[in-house]
């Protein structure tokens, strides 16, 4: 029976992202599986260790004990968890469903029994993680630092708990510098579509927006903010998206290196900004 950690939250949870989280992760794992490989992570095991592996200093940094932010069902972490070299990884998650009902399956169909008790389960709050300082060898994030409510305070947490010289390696989706703030204000305002409500297993009808249920849109230097306020140094900046006329199409404005892939890599128009940072 796997036993699972559960930290002091820092932030309120009566919100329209947690609900909904909280719903798909009460549907979606009595389907099993391929479902919350499906309609929660987009993106499947051995597609997760290829993009790594695309970023230059990335697959390498996963080593020693780890922490993975945000970890939703726990696919990242357990997929990371298949290094042999990895000794543990907390996979932090704020919603209680998503990691009762939801990290179990996946850990159980991505580890063999010996290395299971490797994905140390956490109900937690990624501002707030119960880890000594400099503790860690490397933190990992995928698609949840969008999420957080001030990125800062949350590169600054996971700072504090990596050792000198660890390293945190994210993936999140991203905008051109050039995009404007009314465009910025647009997006977040979107209403969902009836499609997407059904699929989230919303009622149908209600008037919820992109914002409401905890989506932030960030610009490239508006990541490249966070990090350098929170004392992070950057190894690795780099695009990775999925090879499709619409990618080939639009270019980043940031003169940053982009990686075309054969496979769907989630998120936003699926492409995604991945950061390698390093613990000074
Ligand atoms: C887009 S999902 C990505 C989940 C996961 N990384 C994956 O790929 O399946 C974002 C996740 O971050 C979680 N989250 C949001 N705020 C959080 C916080 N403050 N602490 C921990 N997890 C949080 C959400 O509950 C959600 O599961």
């Amino acid at each position: 029976m796997q036993k699972f950690l559960s930290w002091p939250l820092s932030i309120d949870i009566d919100n329209q992202e947690y609900k909904g989280n909280e719903l798909l992760a009460k549907k979606l794992s009595k389907k099993g599986f391929n479902a919350l490989i499906k309609d929660y992570v987009y993106i499947s095991p051995d597609d997760v260790k290829r993009y790594f592996k695309f970023i230059p200093d990335a697959w390498e940094s996963f080593k020693g004990n780890g922490v993975d932010l945000g970890s939703g069902v726990g696919c990242i972490s357990a997929t990371i968890a298949t290094k042999e070299n990895v000794k543990q990884i907390y996979s932090v998650e704020l919603v209680e469903s998503v990691v009762k009902l939801c990290q179990p399956i996946i850990i159980k169909k991505i580890l063999n029994p010996k290395d299971r008790n490797k994905v140390i389960s956490v109900i937690g709050d990624f501002d707030n993680l119960k880890l000594k300082d400099n503790s860690i060898n490397f933190a990992v994030s995928w698609f949840s630092m969008h999420h957080s409510l001030d990125p800062v305070k949350t590169f600054k947490e996971a700072n504090r708990v990596l050792k000198k010289g660890g390293r945190f390696i994210f993936a999140d989706k991203f905008h051109n510098n050039n995009v404007p703030d009314s465009e910025i204000e647009r997006m977040l305002n979107i209403v969902y579509s009836e499609d997407f409500l059904k699929k989230n297993f919303r009622p149908a009808g209600i008037n919820l927006t992109r914002r409401e249920n905890g989506e932030h849109e960030y610009r490239f230097f508006e990541w490249e903010k966070f990090i350098k306020k929170s004392g992070f140094k950057i190894i690795t900046e780099i695009i990775i998206k999925t090879d499709d006329p619409e990618n080939r199409m639009i270019k980043n404005d940031n003169e940053l290196c982009e990686v075309f892939v054969d496979f769907a890599v989630g998120g936003f128009g699926n492409r995604s900004i991945a950061f390698v940072l390093e613990k000074r």
